[in-house]
């Protein structure tokens, strides 16, 4: 009979932050600290999301958030998770989250050196019919010496200590950098903990997909036109690329990770901005993409080169595999002569 081996020796995500920082010279383990917070904030919103409809999590909470978008149940929840969780990790200064109209201060005897923008909950018009969801996060360093101000959290995204993402999918992944590289780590529910599973990802050169929500065709620039154009009917008999859209960025993105190809919200001639937000969707997994290996662009910069004037500006977003992302470039330069 032949027996399963049992890892005994599993990376889990705590001690691969602990390692992490005793590699990095001058580190205090605050930063292990924070995602220590994250982490339990993310576990119980995935547990959540697993028992939504049983325990009615589902439906509109009654608010709307900054945008006026309705707020979900789980927004909410997530929404309280995580600023809970985040100030109780003595590591924070100011919060940023999407479904608040001003930054969140972290009392006093509470504060520390850390700038953590995120999206509780994102791709929430998927929740009610059950389709893959996630949690975004960006962390930035205080820069100032002082009190922490709205100007230590306007800052680029190439100024980002560590970022991530939580993706509550068939199974529940972590994906997370602190800028060398990024790795993914599974949730196993058998044990309550984060394991290691994909150690440092690296996106295809170029992928066969491409992810974009063609409804708002009509409004699309010369240069997007073409591109989707070129996906679909590409010349010299190249086959077309497979199309996915599931209006989930996290899933989205995590898919381009996965598989390879490009995600474009680009902006268009209704939102010139696009829709995804600067601090909390766009710079965080810029940030990401570039670890990878991939590119993230607005079509005129890199999305990491962007100094925030506020903390819910848009940005348009496109990124993914390098050749991918560069040959919408080109169409982008084409056009703009
Ligand atoms: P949300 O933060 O209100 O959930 O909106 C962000 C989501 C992204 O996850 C996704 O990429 C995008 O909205 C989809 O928008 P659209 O329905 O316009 O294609
Ligand atoms: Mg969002």
């Amino acid at each position: 009979m032949s027996s399963q081996p049992i890892d005994t020796n599993f990376m889990t995500l705590t001690r691969f932050m602990l390692e992490e920082q005793t590699r990095c010279e001058g580190a205090t383990g605050e930063m292990t600290q924070l995602l220590n917070s994250l982490v339990t904030a993310i576990k119980a919103i995935a547990n959540a999301v697993k028992r939504a409809g049983i325990a009615k999590l589902m439906g509109i909470a009654g608010s709307t958030n900054t945008t006026g978008d309705e707020q979900k149940k789980l927004d909410v929840l997530s929404n309280d998770l995580f600023i809970n969780q985040l100030k109780s990790s003595y590591t924070c200064s100011i919060l940023v989250s999407e479904e608040n109209e001003n930054i969140i201060e972290v009392e006093t005897e509470k504060k520390g050196k850390y700038i953590v923008a995120f999206d509780p909950l994102d791709g929430s018009s998927n929740i009610d019919c059950l389709v893959s969801i996630g949690s975004i996060f960006g962390i930035w360093k205080k820069e100032s010496t002082g009190p922490a101000t709205l100007a230590d959290v306007l800052q680029p995204g190439n100024k980002q200590v560590a970022a991530g993402y939580a993706l509550y999918g068939s199974a529940t992944m972590l994906v997370f950098s602190t800028g060398c590289g990024i790795n993914g780590f599974m949730l196993d529910p058998a044990i309550g903990e984060f394991v290691l599973t994909n150690r440092l990802i690296e996106i295809k050169e170029r992928g066969k997909i491409f992810s974009i929500n063609e409804g708002y065709a009509q409004y699309w620039d010369a240069a997007v036109a073409e591109y989707v154009k070129n996906k679909k009917f590409p010349e010299d008999g190249k086959s077309p690329y497979n199309a996915r859209y599931i209006g989930s960025m996290v899933a989205d993105v995590h898919r381009t990770f996965m598989y390879g190809g490009i995600f474009l919200y680009p902006g268009n001639t209704k939102s010139p901005n696009g829709k995804l937000r600067l601090l909390y969707e766009s710079s965080p997994m810029a940030f990401l993409m570039e670890q990878a290996g991939g590119l993230a662009t607005t079509g005129k910069e890199d999305i990491l080169d962007i100094v925030p004037t506020d903390i819910h500006q848009r940005c348009p977003t496109i990124m993914g595999s390098p050749d991918d992302v560069r040959d919408f470039m080109r169409l982008v330069k084409k056009h703009s002569k």
